[in-house]
Order: structure tokens, then sequence, then C-alpha cells
């Protein structure tokens, strides 16, 4: 059964360990992040962002692969299900289809905007048991077709939006979605440790996961991040074995063209991925 975020999140912020979101494209990713979670007895977040939704035609056919793959493969670790940045409307969909956890990505609105907006929905999410996330500062990049412009948060609205009972706070702090450029500065550590005084047991969320260095990774940990989400580097990884499988030939021998075996090895590349980061966020084992 799908789990609201909300107390993997509070126990990953206690343990000094973070819990991954890793977004999800189709089934083989779905079923790659869940049978990895599985094997490592780790807690998990399936982002689904709203292009990856009407891409899989709908967060009710989204619901609906989940809830019948956890009960097919037996999954018993937690497992969230997590709209990532999410409009008000799409947000108010996904409550309604079954999601167990929404971002309102709220961040390109004034802050009072920003604050009314998140408010109506946390109430709602109060009422369901389900978690929310809320933004500020815009992560930089694009995801999606959401582009953010890579604001660092101000530490006192995030203070503002973390007083509405908001589940996790994801702050820019100079992280950027898809790879990070040659000249990019790094995070902002002194930002994200006013954030974390400021707003106290409050998980952060680190976005942007994708190309972040290991040191800087442990770094955000120790200052309060407790969830760090991925999406690019499994796009990567699942591209990279693709095109090596059909360089090498291999889906014009015999019944290599078969999709079941034409996506094993970017399957599998996923599956690699998600261990590397969850043994790197410390979240394996944490489900036992
Ligand atoms: P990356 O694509 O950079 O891993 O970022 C993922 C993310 O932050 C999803 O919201």
């Amino acid at each position: 059964m799908l789990v609201s975020a909300k107390e993997m999140l509070q126990k990953a912020k206690a343990g000094k360990y973070a819990v991954g979101q890793f977004n999800i494209n189709n089934l083989e990713w779905t079923k790659a992040v869940l049978l990895t979670a599985q094997e490592n007895k780790s807690p998990v977040i399936l982002g689904v962002s709203e292009g990856a939704g009407k891409y899989m035609t709908g967060y009710k056919t989204v619901v609906g692969m989940v809830n019948g793959m956890m009960e097919e493969l037996n999954i018993t670790v937690p497992v969230a299900l997590h709209l990532d940045h999410g409009s008000f409307e799409g947000c108010m969909k996904c409550i309604e289809a079954g999601f167990s956890s929404i971002m309102f990505d709220g961040s390109h609105y004034p802050i009072a905007e920003n604050i009314e907006k998140t408010t109506e929905l946390v109430k709602i999410c109060e009422e369901k048991g389900m978690s929310i996330e809320a933004e500020v500062g815009s992560i930089g990049g694009e995801e999606d077709g959401v582009v953010g412009n890579g604001e660092v948060a101000d530490p006192n609205e995030c203070k503002a939006i973390a007083d509405l009972g908001v589940t996790m706070l994801a702050a820019g702090i100079g992280n950027i979605h898809g790879k990070y450029p040659e000249n990019w500065t790094g995070l902002n550590f002194e930002v994200l440790a006013e954030i974390q005084k400021l707003t106290g047991e409050m998980p952060l969320v680190l976005h942007g996961g994708t190309g972040i260095p290991e040191k800087m990774i442990k770094e955000a940990i120790s200052l309060g991040v407790a969830k760090i989400n991925v999406n690019t580097e499994c796009q990567l990884t699942f591209a990279e074995a693709t095109r090596k499988y059909i360089e090498e030939g291999k889906d014009l021998s015999g019944k290599g063209f078969d999709p079941r075996k034409l996506l094993a090895p970017g399957t599998e590349a996923i599956k690699a991925t998600v261990k590397e980061k969850m043994e790197l966020f410390g979240s394996v084992g944490k489900a036992e």
C-alpha cells in the first residue's frame, strides 16, 4: 500500500540519511525502482512530473500501475507516490487520482501567493493523510517543461512556508535540474545551514541530484537534507545501456528485437543507478 512520505522523511532527518526520489517514466522505470528498493530494504519515493504523468496517459493510470505492481511484486518497503513540481491543478488531480504525496511548486509566484496556495493544499493533504512538499527559490534548469532560474532561497521565506505545516521543503541553493555546467559553483551550504536553523525538524529536499559530487551530497545530508531527487541520471544510464545493446547488433540476432529483451539492459542500468544512490544517501537497510 502506498504511504505518505511523512514518516519515512522524519526518520531520515532524525537518522541523518536521505530517502531518494526517483522519477518514473513507464513500466520499466517503475519496476526497476520498486525492485531495487525492495532488494535493498530501502524506503523510496516515486516521482512523477506532470509531463511524465501525461506521457503515461494520466495520473489514474500511474496509480493503477504502481498499486498493481506493488501487490504483484510483493513490495513491503514504504513507497510514496509523489507528484513532482506540480501546479495547483495538477496537485488537485493527483489527490483525486490516489497519489500519496504531492509537491506544489509555487516558487514562481510572489511569496504571498505561494503561501496562499500552499496553505489551501496543506489543509486538503492533512485531511487525506497525504504528504506535501513546497518550494521556495526556484531550482535552476529545465525539467519536463518546468523552467527555473536557479535562485537561492531566502531563509525567512523558507520559514514562513515551513510554518504552514508542509511535510518537506525544497529550497533552491544553487542546484540545477539536468547536467551541471562546467562552471557550476556548487551548492550554497551557508544558506542551507541558515534554512535548517530556522526550519528545525523540517525534512529539507535537494532537487537536481544528478551529478552532485558525493562530498556535497554528504554535507547536504549533514545539514538537514532528508530527500534527494534523481531523474536525469537514470535517463542517461538507461539510454547508454540501450545504445550499447543496439550498437552491438543484439537486436538483430535471434529474437533480440523483442521489447522485453531490448529494454532489459536499460532496466538493469536503472537498477544499478538507483542502488548506487541509495547506498550514497544512506537509506539501504532503513526499511528493515
Ligand atoms: P535531476 O534530473 O537533475 O536528477 O533532478 C531531478 C529532480 O530534481 C526532480 O525534481
